[in-house]
């Protein structure tokens, strides 16, 4: 029989699951939805229960879709990032929804902490985070204020509090509680440099530490699993790691001179490296991974990347996006239109959630096409910019781009990246 991987890629729209043999070749894939709901303005949630039926689902559905059996030899774990999730140790049952990345619910707990000058400082320096409520600490903090005794029974170890890979592991296996140091470091509660859970920041948040999973390496077994959907107990969970992290190493980003960007809704910008870089306003110091050594990683993430893109399609009135790439292809060059798609603020590396959305170098010459090249050229300045304020930290010059994502099969958006972000660089 076939001995094959499973990995499990667990994101905010879909949980995937792909096989692959030994020599790293997909041979079976899955992808199920998953559903979003926003109860209020700015309020971003996810059902637990339901993201563990979808990995079921979506397990079985790689598994079916090869016609011969295979031996799925280990198990190995990417997940969005930072969001995160209440529940009760003693019978698995969730105290909370997902509160998700993008929930926006501790905007004011984080503004009553920013005016806090030395306690910002300390989270910066710490954590490598910005007080953000894209972060699960502010959010985990009001959780348990709202849940009857929250404090007094996360203290007794009755809560465990777990971003989304503790909480597929712990369903998967017989309740193994633990973390990576990659989705440890997004949690804003993990102190990097030290790389234990920060008593400080717990402390002034009011989070005990006894909720807190053990942080181990990405790489590394961290359990066994019990029975679940199409899988037989007994298949070790091989490693852990977030999915942006994941990317990079996907890219080689171990190797000196990488630089990565994935392209969705907002983008992810990121480069790994060995020694802790200096922390910085403007984008974010993170663990990249660990393995047998730990990698730090350099990121800045912008808000608006596809998501301006498909803005101004739909302001435009353009059916699909094709459509909308057809029409940016015939703007006219000299018309010079840009676009700052500051639609909820803006991101790395300018972090100004006041900001609002221009159009600039409007004439009456210009055309509805030449708007559709401003919004996919907006995506490359924001890329590179973020590129650029990389490129000051790392002590090795970039020696090249790497890109993953939807957008990236847009040649002729990812020839305009590389164009602009390479003569300006070299
Ligand atoms: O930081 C959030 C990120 O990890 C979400 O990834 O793939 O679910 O959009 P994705």
């Amino acid at each position: 029989m076939r001995k094959v991987i499973l990995a499990i890629d667990e994101g905010t729209t879909n949980v995937k699951s792909l096989l692959l043999d030994p020599l790293g070749k997909v041979i079976g894939k899955g992808s199920v939805p998953l559903s979003i709901s926003h109860p209020s303005v700015g309020l971003v949630e996810q059902d637990p229960l339901e993201i563990i039926e979808k990995m079921k689902e979506s397990i079985a559905l790689a598994v079916g879709s090869i016609a011969e059996s295979v031996q799925i030899e280990a198990i190995a774990i990417s997940n969005q990032r930072e969001s995160v999730l209440l529940w009760e140790r003693s019978t698995g049952r969730p105290l909370t929804q997902v509160i998700s990345w993008q929930c926006r619910r501790s905007e004011s707990l984080c503004e009553i902490l920013r005016q806090d000058d030395v306690f910002s400082r300390y989270v910066q320096q710490s954590t490598g985070l910005t007080l953000d409520p894209m972060f699960p600490a502010t959010k985990v903090s009001m959780a348990l204020q709202q849940i009857p005794d929250g404090h007094i029974r996360a203290e007794k170890g009755d809560i465990c509090i777990g971003t989304i890979n503790t909480w597929m592991v712990w369903n998967m296996t017989n309740n193994v509680f633990v973390t990576d140091a990659s989705n440890a470091s997004r949690t804003q509660l993990y102190n990097i440099g030290k790389q234990v859970w920060d008593d400080t920041v717990l402390e002034r948040l009011g989070i005990p530490n006894a909720a807190l999973p053990p942080v181990v390496a990405s790489s590394h077994i961290v359990g066994l699993t019990r029975e679940f959907g199409v899988l037989q107990q007994g298949i070790p969970v091989a490693s852990q790691i977030g999915d942006s992290h994941a990317a990079l190493f996907g890219h080689g980003g171990y190797k000196t001179g990488v630089v990565k960007a994935t392209y969705g809704t907002g983008s992810s910008v990121m480069a790994a490296m060995p020694t802790l870089p200096s922390i910085r306003n403007e984008i974010s110091t993170t663990i990249a991974w660990e393995d047998s050594t730990l990698f730090y990683g350099l990121e800045g993430n912008i808000t608006h990347t596809g998501s301006a893109i498909d803005w101004t399609r739909r302001m435009l009135g353009v059916e699909s996006m094709d459509a909308m790439c057809q029409l940016a292809a015939q703007a006219d060059i000299d018309h010079s239109v840009f676009f700052v798609p500051a639609l909820s603020g803006l991101g790395a590396p300018y972090w100004d959630l006041d900001a609002t959305g221009i159009f600039c170098g409007l004439k009456s010459a210009t055309e509805r096409a030449d708007l559709a090249r401003a919004a996919f050229e907006s995506v490359l300045f924001q890329v590179a910019d973020v590129f650029y304020m990389i490129a000051e930290e790392l002590p090795e010059a970039i020696e090249c781009l790497c890109v993953d994502g939807g957008p990236t099969l847009n040649n002729w958006l990812m020839q305009a990246q590389c164009r602009f972000t390479w003569c300006s660089y070299s």
